[in-house]
């Protein structure tokens, strides 16, 4: 048994209205690597803020080797042996490696920088951990994983014994991927505790020594990885109870509007979707189930047209969408929630009723198209439609006049909703439509949608929520690294079909069913 390097005792941290950390214990044994798992928004890039001294919890303990701590910052962290390796890294472009390897803690030589010191440093450090960089490289011209690897050189120079790495492996390829956990694993056994932050469960499995899951700012599962299957994993990752608000479905289906065929995405050489073909027709909702980062938002990216595509054709309402760019989409018939909503969604720093308008400024009533009130926006009418759907989506709020910021997390999407759903648009893609929302307005938000699909709508409903599929979809894809890898009907759209799926287990499927779920 060994012993604890780091213990955090009931971590909370509220941001505003939203409660990032919920009462969290967590604890790291030294020589170990422990892996922090969730999804977006569980509250891990918060928790491991905390636990570097960048913010302050509102409440809780944290005890390092022993002894207590109130980090007033980073620099007390690193002081009690802590180092950490950021989403986005904090390296300066114009220096060398070396430069930013030992900047801060430099070694000196009548009074400046002994340069070739410093490159010995960073030659001996990349020999015990098989950490490949040239001291002399300029970090401005490296690749992401090779910044990478000066950001924990950093910490190792400075003898942090407790690594923590915030999502490391989404910048990088699946060999450096593989490096990195090489590194991570020699760095364990020479004593360092490592703390791995990640929503893939397939790095948890092949890394980490024991595993705690995050979900909406709590702990939903502690494992010793050699006894959790992926199963567990997701149910603990995703699992949130969902109210059921009833989806008899509305018999058949209509005509395709939305087809997708042979999709196929590629960012920076990483294949991201895979030959991808799905359709969605009128009252229908297709959910695309996955653990995030499986090319859910890839797609839909692809069909807003927000990112280049690689191969395939996307149309809608029989309209191929390649030269068309996201607000001509948008005109055609697209109504968008996106994930990112205080970035996309809305803007936050304009008001309620000036964000329930964005997108109906160039039609009566609000707008003028032609005439010499073009440009103008006629202000009572968008009062007035402020008020009306205010009322009839139910948001919270003091008034059409308050910025959209002001409001909680289930109001501002509430918002954003009333404001697609208004465009009469035929067809609906919602990405992550109720995360980070309040059980009371995920029911009026599910509501929603289904209202809109019995009315004809047709929607593409991406979530990580299984429970959230269950109550809404008609259909379930589920897609696993980049590809559609199972398919089921509402009926058999069971928990344990679709976690399975989502882990990776469908992928020994034959051919001929493959074919058949991705078409
Ligand atoms: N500085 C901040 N200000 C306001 N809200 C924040 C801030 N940092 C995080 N949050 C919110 O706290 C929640 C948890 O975020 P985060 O810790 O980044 O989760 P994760 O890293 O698991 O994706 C999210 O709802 C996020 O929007
Ligand atoms: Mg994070």
């Amino acid at each position: 048994m060994t012993s604890a390097a780091v213990e955090l005792r009931g971590i909370s941290k509220r941001f505003d209205a939203v409660v990032a950390n919920d009462g969290v214990d967590l604890v790291l044994r030294r020589g170990t690597i422990h892996a922090v798992m969730g999804e977006n928004g569980a509250g891990k890039s918060t928790l491991m803020s905390i636990l570097f001294g960048l913010v302050r919890p509102d409440s809780g303990d944290i005890v390092v080797n022993g002894v207590e701590r109130h980090f007033r910052g980073p620099l007390d962290a690193i002081a009690a042996g802590l180092g950490m390796v950021h989403q986005h890294f904090r390296l300066f472009d114009s220096m060398t490696v070396a430069e930013n390897v030992v900047y801060g803690a430099e070694p000196t030589r009548r009074g400046s920088l002994d340069r070739k010191a410093a490159a010995a440093r960073v030659r001996e450090l990349s020999d015990r951990y098989g950490l490949e960089t040239d001291p002399d490289a300029v970090v401005g011209r490296l690749s992401a994983g090779a910044r990478q690897r000066v950001e924990i050189l950093k910490a190792l120079h400075r003898d942090a014994e407790i690594l923590i790495l915030d999502e490391p492996t989404a910048v990088l390829t699946p060999d450096e991927v593989d490096s990195l956990f090489a590194v991570l694993r020699r760095a364990a056994d020479g004593g360092a505790t490592v703390v791995l932050v990640t929503h893939k469960i397939h790095e948890v499995l092949a890394i980490s020594d024991e595993v705690t899951v995050l979900r909406d700012a709590r702990v939903t599962g502690r494992f010793r990885t050699a006894e959790a299957t992926s199963g567990a994993l997701v149910q603990a990752m995703t699992g949130r109870e969902v109210r059921e608000v009833g989806n008899p479905g509305t018999g058949e289906p209509g005509e395709v509007v939305l087809e997708v065929e042979r999709l196929g995405v590629t960012d920076r050489g990483v294949h991201r979707v895979r030959d991808v073909s799905f359709s969605v027709r009128r009252g229908e909702i297709v959910g695309v189930a996955g653990v995030s980062g499986n090319g859910q938002h890839e797609v839909v990216a692809a069909i807003l047209g927000t990112d280049p595509i690689e191969s395939g054709t996307i149309r809608l309402l029989g309209r191929d969408l390649a030269s068309l760019d996201v607000r001509r989409r948008r005109a055609l018939g697209l109504a968008v929630v996106p994930e990112d909503r205080r970035g996309e969604g809305t803007a936050v720093t304009m008001s309620t009723a000036e964000n329930l308008s964005l997108g109906h400024h160039r039609t009566p009533p609000i707008g003028a198209s032609t005439g010499w009130r073009r440009g103008f926006l006629n202000l009572r009418a968008q009062r007035d439609m402020a008020r009306r759907l205010i009322a009839d989506y139910d948001v919270r709020t003091s008034g059409e006049k308050l910025p959209v910021g002001a409001l909680s997390g289930g109001n501002a999407q509430k918002v954003v909703i009333a404001r697609e759903l208004s465009h009469d648009a035929p067809v609906l893609i919602a990405e992550q439509p109720t995360q980070g929302v309040d059980i009371g307005a995920i029911e009026s938000i599910h509501q929603r949608l289904l209202d809109y699909r019995d009315q004809g709508g047709a929607v593409l409903l991406v979530s990580h929520e299984i429970a959230e599929l269950q109550a809404l979809a008609d259909r379930v894809l589920v897609m696993f690294a980049g590809r559609i890898v199972a398919e089921y009907s509402r009926a058999d759209a069971s928990t344990e079909r679709i976690g399975a799926a989502m882990a990776g287990a469908a992928e020994h499927r034959q051919a001929g069913e493959h074919e058949e779920a991705a078409s």
